[in-house]
């Protein structure tokens, strides 16, 4: 049926799996109301010709005839009405339900933006995919009714504020599509729309992998400013020497200070390390052993990249910043 295609010039280019399961029924449904329409007014024009009046027909058909026609025309069209709707059954199940072995990507929309989060956490305000694979969006609105529209992938979903719906594609293509919402949002709607990547799934492994690493095209102070917000150091160290419920980091780097059992310690490189792998091993006076283990959840050139960074807060830290890309080299 997707053969009828050349009845519509306007139709999107067709690069996701289920692109045939919606093609399929519009088209079906297309050509029938192409019949419909032909008989219809063909055989209007046909019967205007036929049949003039004519003096000695009766005036009515009879009663059981009329009954009969109604009955054939009920039952008709229920039994088409049911046909359609257990043809498409099935199709509408397995678009509802995502494969469990689905790439997952969280989609969270706002008026005027898209932030799609990978399974690594990486946020972006286009949407890449690997192809020949399942994707599942999950999609959640932080303000109005939105939808998510992916014309190529015959994709449509509308995302209400408050509510986690679902979508899940299967890519066939590679190529760049357009992605928008169909619900006219308010302000910046314009800005709703953007891109899909469709790419072969080394490509998109390569890609994600790429734009991942915070370290590069930085340097190591301003990744250590980075992980300070994004490892949540920030919601117990100020930066401008207010006491938090961690002390400040503002003059840390390379100054003493007590701990709660007596000794005196300088935050040098390998002191800060220990602090913010395993900070309930030496305590410092004045505050409680609160402070999160980032053992295993930080590696050790981010915990330089931190170091680096409270150097640059600190008026003893000295001025050893470089380019990460240069230190890699140097450091192998
Ligand atoms: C839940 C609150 C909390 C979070 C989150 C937190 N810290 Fe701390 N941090 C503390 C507290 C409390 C202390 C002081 C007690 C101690 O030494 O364990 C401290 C102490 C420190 C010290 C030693 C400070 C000094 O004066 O010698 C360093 C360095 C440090 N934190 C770094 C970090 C870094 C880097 C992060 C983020 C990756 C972080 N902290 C996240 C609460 C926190």
């Amino acid at each position: 049926l997707t053969g009828l295609h050349f009845l519509s010039t306007w139709f999107p280019q067709a690069a996701s799996s289920r692109a045939e399961q919606v093609d399929g029924p519009f088209f079906a449904v297309y050509g029938a109301a192409i019949v419909a329409l032909v008989l219809t007014v063909g055989l209007a024009i046909v019967f205007i010709r036929l049949l003039r009046p004519r003096e000695d027909l009766p005036d009515e058909v009879s009663g059981q005839t009329r009954v009969m026609l109604r009955g054939i025309w009920v039952l008709g069209a229920a039994g088409l009405a049911a046909l359609i709707l257990f043809a498409g059954f099935s199709d509408h199940v397995s678009q509802t339900l995502s494969p469990f072995s689905a790439t997952r990507i969280d989609v969270t929309t706002r008026q005027g933006d898209w932030d799609f989060t990978y399974p690594n956490g990486h946020v972006a305000d286009t949407l890449h995919v690997p192809t020949q694979k399942p994707v599942a969006l999950t999609l959640t609105s932080e303000d109005v009714i939105q939808s998510l529209s992916i014309p190529a992938f015959r994709v449509n979903q509308a995302i209400l504020p408050g509510r986690i719906t679902e979508a899940w594609f299967a890519a066939t293509d590679t190529g760049t599509f357009v992605l928008r919402s169909n619900i006219f949002s308010g302000d910046d709607y314009a800005k709703m729309n953007t891109a899909v990547v469709a790419q072969t799934d080394l490509e998109f492994e390569a890609w994600l992998r790429d734009v991942s690493d915070i370290f590069k095209g930085r340097t190591y102070a301003e990744v250590g400013e980075m992980l300070y917000t994004r490892q949540g150091c920030v919601t117990c160290h100020s930066v401008d020497g207010t006491k938090l419920i961690g002390p400040s980091f503002l003059d840390v780097y390379g100054h003493q200070f007590k701990t709660v059992d007596g000794q005196t310690v300088t935050a040098d490189d390998a002191y800060i390390r220990e602090s913010i792998l395993t900070p309930n091993v030496s305590v410092i006076e004045g505050y409680q052993p609160v402070m999160t283990p980032y053992a295993g959840i930080l590696e050790d050139r981010e915990i330089e990249a931190l170091t680096a960074w409270l150097k640059t807060l600190s008026s003893l830290g000295g001025t050893d910043d470089v380019a990460t890309d240069g230190q890699e080299e140097a450091d192998e």
